[in-house]
């Protein structure tokens, strides 16, 4: 039997594809530190499990395709303390901030259209894109500079008549960087003159450190009805498995449009709608705690990786990852290599090879992700590994 040359095309997760590694490691009854995956180690608040806990309804309904109305007005509430502005009839919910991100490419996106993204990008950001046939077509991104934009020219000399949208993560997975307001408005005025959409990104909003100022693309107001924003619950309130987000645009039409996809899939699970809804009662210091923990991690991370010699990388100011040019030649091997044949003390870490961030296959070679959702202590110590199996590692190749 065949299959698709749509599903041929897409690539495994470059964030998964050494599990089978890393389960063979601890069935040899070795330690793994997770360095490869975004999943926080937060606790979710109270206020989402109470929630469940009080749901006393005796059948199990869908809702509507929209979402349920206090889950909708709650994510209203929390996106005045941002100074944005929305009304119901212009956000959708979804199955967490990725059917998001393909019910945005699929409503405004036909069949071989193109959708700019700098590189290296959110891996799924090319999943989606192939499924829906659409091409990404990048622009690079350095770790030298943090990752921050490049000029205005770089960026539209990829402009065609069949691009459609600049698609951006700010904060940045993979790369932690955070936008200036003078690159985002750099965005709106390129998307305002070449008539595209800008699809926003911004479920890491909240995790900005160093005092930054940060740029929403709704800030932009003369071009709100370009932009298309992707938001999520999983990392704001470290509720990944709740599979809460939302599409949301000031322009009401489009909205409209994606209220198909949302009818064909019916609805979003009912009891994790009615918990999200809760969780606009989170006290206010549980961001300010999660943001120091992760700033705290951040400058763990940070500090270790500037002792290593020959590395590249900029502080991240945003999220909670980083893009680090390591001085080898073959950035997977490695990472396969710290699984399958190195520990320290009985214990190894996991990293995802960057190469799967980029479109490009001859970029990202020597590059890695690395996630700092470990705690402080355990950061320290799989950073120490992580230094010790390099230097192992230059020796052998
Ligand atoms: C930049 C970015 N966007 C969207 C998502 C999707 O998150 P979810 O579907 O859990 O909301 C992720 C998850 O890691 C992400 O890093």
């Amino acid at each position: 039997m065949q299959f698709s040359k749509r599903i041929q095309s897409m690539q495994f997760s470059p964030i998964r594809k050494l599990t089978p590694f890393a389960d063979e490691a601890k069935k040899q009854g070795k330690k793994v530190f997770h360095l490869n995956i975004g999943q926080p180690d937060i606790e979710t608040p109270e206020t989402f499990f109470e929630a469940i806990n009080n749901f006393k309804e005796n059948v199990l309904k869908y809702t509507n395709s929209q979402g349920i109305d206090p889950l909708i007005d709650s994510f209203i509430e929390y996106y005045k303390q941002w100074d944005i502005d929305f009304e119901r009839n212009e956000i959708m919910i979804t199955n967490g901030g990725s059917e998001a991100i393909l019910f945005a490419i699929m409503a405004i996106c036909d069949f071989g259209d193109e959708i700019i993204i700098p590189e290296p990008f959110y891996t799924n950001y090319n999943g989606f894109s192939e499924a829906a046939g659409v091409n990404v077509v990048s622009f690079i991104t350095k770790a030298e500079n943090g990752f921050h934009l490049p000029c205005k020219e770089e960026i539209t000399s990829k402009i065609t008549d069949k691009t459609k949208a600049i698609l951006i993560s700010n904060p940045g997975n993979p790369t932690g960087v955070v936008y200036t307001y003078e690159e985002v408005r750099m965005l709106a005025d390129i998307a305002k003159e070449y008539n595209l959409y800008i699809i926003a990104d911004e479920v890491y909003r909240e995790f900005v450190y160093d005092n930054l100022k940060y740029t929403s693309a709704l800030y932009m107001t003369d071009i709100l009805d370009r932009v298309i924003l992707i938001d999520s619950i999983s990392k704001r309130y470290s509720a990944c498995g709740a599979r809460i987000g939302l599409v949301a645009s000031k322009n009401k039409e489009l909205i409209k449009q994606i209220l198909k996809l949302c009818q064909s899939r019916l609805c979003v699970p009912t009891i994790e709608q009615v918990a999200a809804a809760n969780l606009i009662n989170t006290p206010k210091e549980y961001f300010t705690k999660v943001k120091a923990e992760y700033e705290n991690r951040r400058n763990i991370l940070y500090s270790s990786l500037v002792n290593i010699p020959g590395i590249v990388c900029e502080k991240p100011t945003g999220a909670f990852y980083i893009v680090v040019k390591l001085p080898i030649n073959d950035a997977e091997h490695f990472s396969q290599w710290l699984l399958t044949d190195f520990h320290y003390n009985n214990a190894t870490v996991m990293v995802a090879p960057a190469g799967g961030f980029y479109s490009n296959p001859e970029l990202g070679k020597n590059e890695i992700r690395i996630s700092y959702c470990l705690n402080s202590k355990d950061l320290e110590e799989a950073m120490d590994i992580l230094s010790k199996g390099l230097e192992k590692y230059k020796e052998l190749f």
